[in-house]
């Protein structure tokens, strides 16, 4: 008798992914673990009220709905606390630990995040006691002076952000007090800019995947992530990845994107809290079947052996590198590399791989060349993108998923 795993999907509007994620769960079939048979399968959650103490039928939940949806978002902790269901990304550091809380890890940790001041509110907190309690304690503070300690050309941006909502470039004092009235009730950070870089990444991880790509943040959403390879050497290309990792190590999130700007050889992350981020084809397009498969790997990975979710972090251990002064930066990073793999079972994934799962990459390029994929492709850019620009991105989205499936069964070669 097989064992079932079923996998929760928590979806918005999206058919791409998570059809694809389906028709890779159908392709992969039953496999063998241990001597024993597990068949996977993937159903998509329907958001309705719930018995608290009810028992989910799920193994393994990916979300991409909860970021913004509460009804979920409770569900999901509930099904953490009381039912061991595996989550990617842990409910409770995801809500909490915004962008500000790991720019504070990061820093801790010896990473190069630039300087950074949070600022109170323009428009204070509408409740009565505001008044008399900043008489008391919120002493004036000069705008333009704590500016100049970060240094032009800075940025301002919601401390907790996302989708670059209330993002600005601050050249001096002027746009400094016009967005710092803008910002109303969000709460702002000051940032020092990385000016005239060589290269800004955005790397997308999956459990311990981590693909570094090269992204324009200034260009179209479908335009961003570029199709660049080798657009750094090795070293830098592992540091950004070895930064990704610790990021997400730390917070105990597995489905995250991390911006990290390159300039002089140097690695600045600037944007690591986006757990369950975008993997629309039209965004990803040569980089989706890495996802996808990706993906399937590290649920396969979870649901089958077992691999129970951290509730907890272990925010010490991390901590103890940190604050050493007899490690350099390089040192520092490779004993992170060693906690999060630790923390991801690289070894193991990587043995469950070879293992288990020794045909996947040829399946996933099988499935990206088949016709069920391209029709895929057809209908999900026509479900998503406006009319006059759907057939250059079904053009652009199906040449560069070849490219993939070209550039893998080469290098299988
Ligand atoms: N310190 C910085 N140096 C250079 N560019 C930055 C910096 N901070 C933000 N930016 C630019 O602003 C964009 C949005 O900022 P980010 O911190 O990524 O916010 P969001 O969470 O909204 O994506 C980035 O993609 C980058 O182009
Ligand atoms: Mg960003």
């Amino acid at each position: 008798m097989a064992t079932r795993h079923l996998i929760g999907l928590l979806l918005a509007t999206e058919e791409d992914w998570p059809t694809a994620f389906e028709a890779m769960l159908d392709r992969v079939g039953p496999v063998r673990y241990r001597g024993e048979t597990h068949e996977l399968a993937a159903a998509r959650i329907m958001n309705e009220p719930f018995d608290l103490r009810s028992t989910p039928r799920y193994t393994l939940v990916i979300d991409r709905l909860s970021w913004w949806y509460d009804l979920p978002r409770e569900w999901l902790k509930k099904i953490a606390l009381m039912d061991d269901v595996y989550l990617l990304n842990n409910p409770f550091t995801f809500q909490a630990m915004e962008k500000h809380a790991a720019y504070c890890a990061m820093m801790r940790l010896g990473i190069k995040v630039p300087a950074t001041w949070l600022l109170p509110h323009r428009l204070p907190p509408d409740n009565p006691r505001y008044v008399p309690m900043a008489e008391q304690y919120n002493p004036d503070f000069d705008l333009e002076e704590i500016a100049g300690w970060v240094g032009y050309p800075l940025f301002m941006k919601p401390f907790d952000g996302g989708m670059w909502v209330g993002v600005t470039r601050i050249a001096g004092p002027d746009d400094l007090h016009a967005a710092y009235d803008d910002s109303g009730e969000r709460m702002m950070h000051l940032q020092a800019s990385v000016e005239g870089y060589d290269v800004f990444t955005r790397s997308l991880s999956i459990g311990p995947q981590t693909r570094v790509m090269r992204y324009d943040p200034g260009a179209h959403g479908h335009y961003r992530y570029l199709v660049d390879l080798g657009f750094l050497t090795p070293e830098l290309e592992g540091e950004v990845a070895a930064i990704s990792r610790l990021v997400n190590a730390f917070f105990r999130w597995e489905f995250n994107s991390c911006e990290t700007i390159v300039k002089d050889g140097q690695a600045y992350p600037i944007d690591y809290a986006n757990a369950s981020p975008d993997i629309a084809l039209v965004s990803l397009h040569y980089h989706f079947p890495w996802a996808i498969r990706s993906l399937v790997a590290w649920c396969t990975f979870c649901a089958v052996s077992g691999r129970s979710m951290r509730l907890n972090q272990r925010t010490r251990e991390y901590f103890e590198v940190g604050d050493r002064d007899d490690l350099g930066y390089e040192e520092k990073l490779a004993r992170y590399d060693e906690l999060a793999a630790a923390y991801f079972q690289t070894e193991e994934f990587e043995e469950f791989l070879a293992m288990v799962l020794p045909n996947l990459e040829e399946l996933t390029v099988e499935y990206v060349e088949s016709p069920e994929f391209g029709d895929l492709l057809v209908r999900s850019i026509r479900l998503e993108v406006e009319p006059e620009r759907q057939e250059e991105m079904i053009e652009r989205c199906r040449s560069l998923v070849a490219e993939w499936a070209a550039d893998e069964r080469a290098a299988a070669r």
